[in-house]
């Protein structure tokens, strides 16, 4: 597979256009933003590890059953997935209270949260992407009701793979955010990563943090909690 000209550059990835229309190269840098851009830093070995640990959920995904745009793992920091078109809606789902919606509904950070929520954010970065409900997603037509409908059911299986699996790893599964793309047939397929980036990962123990908060909230070496997460998931050195 050749890579050829850049076609985006996002906060955390470089997209670029491949010899083949079906797929697109991308290739994770090592930057970490938050805040909607606001911090920002360079942490050696955060591209190499998302894409690892992406990689890996990705494909064990797959093989519960939960397709994606990931075809394969290209080097270490680069991985080979199918073009899709990016739907603008963020989805987040949570089991535990932190982030923002602690914040907002002034609940107590880690409080198990009596039934899972699922959310929407409309992904535009100069609105700070705002939380939307059905009817905002419809007047702005980012997606149909169908779509939304399949987005939250695949989103609420996507939790219910990924709680056990972490919870088999000693590690809880907090919150995350997942992003969709269509395809050429106009097939919703999970897209963006899955990464310690865009989930909040808390030791089953100790409840430390292992996740973007790290960085957030400047408590500690982000590299090294990322790390901790890929040893955790057996993740092996990439060789290719
Ligand atoms: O900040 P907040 O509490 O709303 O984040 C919920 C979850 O979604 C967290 O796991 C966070 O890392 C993720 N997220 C993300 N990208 C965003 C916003 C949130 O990955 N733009």
């Amino acid at each position: 597979m050749e890579k050829l000209e850049m076609l985006y550059e996002g906060k955390a990835k470089r997209i670029y256009r491949t010899s083949d229309e079906s797929t697109v190269w991308i290739s994770y840098k090592d930057s970490a933003t938050a805040f909607n851009g606001e911090k920002k830093a360079v942490i050696e070995g955060k591209g190499r590890l998302n894409n690892e640990i992406s990689s890996l959920l990705f494909e064990m995904l797959a093989a519960e059953g939960i397709p994606s745009h990931f075809v394969t793992r290209l080097s270490e920091t680069d991985q080979l997935v199918k073009k899709v078109s990016i739907v603008p809606i963020e989805v987040v789902v949570r089991n535990i209270a932190a982030g923002t919606l602690a914040k907002r509904l002034g609940l107590t950070e880690g409080e198990i949260l009596p039934q899972t929520i699922v959310e929407f954010y409309y992904k535009n970065d100069e609105l700070g992407d705002p939380l939307i409900n059905d009817d905002h997603i419809a007047i702005l037509n980012l997606a149909t009701p169908d779509q939304l409908t399949e987005m939250r059911e695949k989103a609420l299986r996507v939790n219910d793979v990924l709680t056990s699996y972490f919870a088999s790893k000693n590690v809880k599964l907090v919150d995350f955010k997942l992003e969709y793309g269509t395809d050429e047939k106009g097939q919703l397929l999970l897209a963006d990563e899955i990464s310690p980036d865009t989930c909040r990962l808390w030791d089953s123990e100790t409840n430390e943090k292992l996740d973007k908060d790290v960085f957030r909230r400047d408590l500690g070496n982000l590299a090294a909690a990322y790390e901790k997460i890929l040893e955790r998931l057996g993740g092996v050195p990439c060789t290719k």
